[in-house]
């Protein structure tokens, strides 16, 4: 077999092993087409079976409930920022948002460029190291909609619980926490993701949404930029990322065949806490968020010493422990753990910093 290096890579990231296998029995012939998923024509038989396949593998893992749409878009998690606050800002023209990261901020700033952001609370004072304290009366009545980042892939924080929004209608970001844990989908009336961490490929973005919010989305709005133009099209209005979401598929294949969504998380807690128990324990390393707020999917840490990190981080790379480092804004180290990232990939990780603390 090829050599495979352990990829903490913050996305794109790893892929299981056995969907890349797979995918490369089907390379030159998929299921005796002759020819490959990325080939053929979207609108034939097979890949509207792939696509459909997808979405249900998809809804049965998420327990996505019937009267939500699930979508497979372009244009990235990114796009997101811009097409929700057209779609969803059908009365106040004003959304409430949470600023806990770069990706927050981004969603921020599309919204300002047409409409109002109101930020209820941020810790960019703090270097994003935790996730503010809410309270219901924070979120005002007279704004269209909450706009969360569940997991802030970059600072490494996560919400442990749903904010009670007062009523007011929930958008979150999950694109680096999608399926690495339980949720009720119900809680949540959006859930975007890109798909290219926990997944599949870069090129497809995932959108789950209340029917009702299609409905009410303001009339005229830009073809593309319309939920309701991909929901009433089965995301093949134009021609969708073909094999990005033939790979996704794959991926909920696999998840669904190593026991869902429960099984990942139990994977998932146990990874995190190999990492941090490491890291509370070491007299080098510290972890950069607040204990309460850590990531399960990225793991942020530091010598203090931009020096050392830098010398783990030449060493890590020697030992095929790849994309270490962390975010050029925050510095130091982030191990990105998502649910492809076998648990012997943490443990090789530790390891090594076991070895680099004892010879520090
Ligand atoms: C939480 C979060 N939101 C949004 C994005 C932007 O995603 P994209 O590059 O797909 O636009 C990222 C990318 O890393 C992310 O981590």
């Amino acid at each position: 077999m090829e050599k495979r290096a352990y990829n903490f890579s913050a996305g794109p990231a790893c892929l299981p092993l056995e969907v890349l296998e797979e995918a490369q029995k089907e390379f030159i012939s998929y299921a005796g087409s002759g020819m490959n998923v990325m080939e053929m024509s979207h609108r034939g038989k097979i890949f509207e079976g792939i696509i459909a396949k997808a979405e249900s593998d998809l809804r049965s893992l998420m327990g996505i409930p019937d009267d939500y749409s699930v979508l497979f878009l372009q244009g990235g998690a990114s796009l997101q920022f811009y097409m929700i606050p057209l779609n969803l800002m059908t009365t106040y023209r004003k959304v409430h948002f949470v600023d806990t990261g770069i990706w927050s901020s981004r969603a921020i700033k599309e919204v300002e460029k047409f409409a109002t952001a109101n930020v209820v609370a941020s810790s960019k004072a703090a270097a994003y190291n935790y996730i503010p304290k809410l309270s219901k009366d924070m979120f005002t009545p007279d704004a269209d909609y909450v706009h969360i980042a569940s997991n802030n892939t970059i600072f490494g924080t996560r919400y442990t619980s749903r904010p009670d929004t007062n009523g007011l209608p929930l958008v979150s970001d999950m694109s680096s926490c999608i399926l690495s844990e339980v949720i009720d989908v119900s809680d949540y009336d959006l859930i975007f993701a890109g798909a290219q961490k926990n997944i599949g490929p870069a090129g497809v973005t995932i959108v789950i949404i209340k029917n009702e919010l299609i409905e009410k989305a303001p009339k005229n709005l830009p073809t593309m930029l319309d939920f309701k133009t991909h929901a009433e099209n089965g995301s093949m209005f134009n021609t969708p990322p073909t094999y990005a979401v033939y790979l996704s598929g794959k991926v909920f294949e696999w998840l669904i065949k190593n026991g869902g969504v429960p099984a990942m998380q139990a994977k998932n807690e146990k990874k995190a806490k190999l990492l941090y128990d490491y890291l509370d324990a070491s007299s080098l390393f510290r972890g950069l968020a607040v204990k309460e707020d850590r990531s399960m999917m990225n793991v942020t840490f530091s010598t203090g010493d931009a020096d050392k990190d830098k010398a783990f981080l030449g060493g890590a790379e020697v030992r095929d422990l790849l994309y270490l480092p962390g975010h050029r804004l925050s510095g130091g180290m982030r191990a990105s753990i998502y649910n492809a990232m076998p648990i012997e990939g943490v443990e090789a990780l530790i390891d090594y910093m076991k070895e680099f603390e004892k010879n520090a």
